[in-house]
């Protein structure tokens, strides 16, 4: 090999070394209006290397000294008998919460619907009172024994919404329990505040007033604290309403917040239009959205992210319209909607195989909507979500022959070990 070919070689710090297969997506979608791939290819044989946490080279296991210049104190992942995919993206989670709702559950079997039982005072207000009477530390050791679960599920990245406080107080304690799972997890988490998921009891007789307090004191002191990322909005009925959705997204743009929406979920009142209109980065749930609302999020740039956990638990006739999604073209994503009400299923591995299930997407589809495009529903897509190189080494090792059997082995947990930035997390071997 000539000087020239040795100097080009990258460093490697940490190489996760003969895999048996690894799964690569050889187009992946790259933001925008860029074109949209569902190709997948698992590669057999493989290691993969990596510098500072990021993926420096994917190949064939035998040609890695070749290719790679191996640092003196690097450290080897063994990899024989696992399958490498990457570490999945849960880009919509309420996974801060404590009380319990389980009665409600039964109540729903029996038929009565999710927003009669919050008309009720039931539903988000019922948790909004559990997590006030908590502490920031009860809160945090709630919410932490979840999220352990959820990294259980091969999960690398996960975002975390407010919404269950609704003052200002408790949606600031609920961002500083966030931070502190931060803190305390190796977990990649993006936070979401949430100030507009329901109009507290004593708020009832003025939503305007308490929109008004949303957009004018919370917003801004939520984006002085640096503790979110993105704000997001329940656009429904017995909730907000458009225009009172589009006052919050322009609010938090205005204080930097990206924006996000819960739109279509129960009823189609024009969440999809408004986050075509203000640029948000994704519209979740959609599970009423039709052909208009395809057309719209068509080109839009906008993330169209479905639940089907959701759709399950709230025993809906019908799911969201994944397939006709995946024929416009769009980067369809896929995201747990975790939360204490309307999905309690956890983690990413039992999403995968509700969306082959209930969404009729193929192992390939479904693999790259929780991973790549869910990582594109946090502003992340170029950083996170596939096995290439540039990319964080986030990486879901299972036990596996083949990704095709996440998703077909329903409720069955084969992950071996999760590494993130480049380090096992389990320290499995
Ligand atoms: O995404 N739809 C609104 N928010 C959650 C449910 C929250 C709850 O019921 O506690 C959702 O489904
Ligand atoms: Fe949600």
């Amino acid at each position: 090999m000539s000087d020239k070919q040795h100097a080009n070689r990258p460093l490697a710090d940490f190489i996760v070394h003969n895999l048996d297969s690894a799964v690569v997506f050889p187009k992946p979608y790259r933001g925008g209006k860029t074109a949209v791939s569902w190709q997948t290819e698992e590669l057999q044989h493989v290691s993969i290397a990596s510098k500072d946490g990021r993926i420096v080279w994917v190949g064939p296991a035998a040609e890695l000294g070749q290719n790679v210049t191996i640092e003196g104190s690097a450290r080897f992942y063994n990899g024989e008998g696992l399958l490498a995919v990457p570490g999945f993206v849960d880009s919509h989670t309420h996974l801060v919460y404590a009380g319990d709702r389980s009665d409600e559950f039964e109540m729903r079997v029996q038929g009565r619907s999710y927003l009669d039982i919050l008309a009720a005072g039931g539903g988000i207000l019922r948790t909004t009172n559990a997590v006030r009477g908590l502490s920031e530390e009860e809160l945090f050791v709630k919410s932490a024994q979840r999220l352990e679960q959820v990294m259980k599920t091969g999960v690398t990245t996960v975002e975390i919404k407010t919404g269950y406080g609704l003052d200002l107080e408790n949606e600031m304690k609920m961002l500083r329990v966030i931070d502190q799972l931060k803190a305390a997890y190796p977990v990649r988490i993006v936070a979401t505040f949430m100030g507009a998921h329901a109009v507290p009891a004593d708020r009832r007789a003025d939503p305007d007033a308490f929109v008004d307090e949303i957009c004018n004191v919370w917003i801004p002191e939520v984006a002085r604290s640096g503790l979110a990322e993105f704000n997001d909005v329940f656009t429904e009925n017995k909730a907000f309403s458009v225009a009172q959705s589009r006052r919050i997204l322009e609010a938090g743009l205005k204080h930097g917040l990206k924006a996000k929406i819960h739109a279509d979920e129960v009823n189609v009142l024009g969440g999809v239009d408004l986050a075509a209109e203000l640029g948000a980065v994704s519209a979740d749930h959609l599970l009423m959205t039709g052909d208009e609302g395809i057309k719209k999020l068509a080109g839009s740039g906008v993330i169209p992210t479905v639940l089907p956990g959701t759709s399950t638990y709230l025993m809906e006739s019908h799911h969201a319209a994944a397939r006709k999604m995946i024929d416009a073209g769009l980067p369809l994503a896929i995201a747990s909607d975790h939360n204490p009400g309307s999905c309690q299923f956890l983690g990413a591995n039992i999403i995968q195989s509700l969306a082959m299930l209930q969404l009729k997407m193929s192992a390939s589809e479904a693999l790259i909507a929780g991973t790549l495009h869910a990582a594109h529903a946090l502003a992340l897509g170029n950083e996170i979500g596939a096995i290439e190189v540039g990319r964080r080494t986030d990486l879901a090792l299972f036990a596996l022959n083949s990704f095709r059997q996440i998703g077909y082995q329903v409720g069955q947990n084969s992950l071996f070990e999760l590494i993130i930035d480049g380090t096992p997390v389990f320290g499995e071997q």
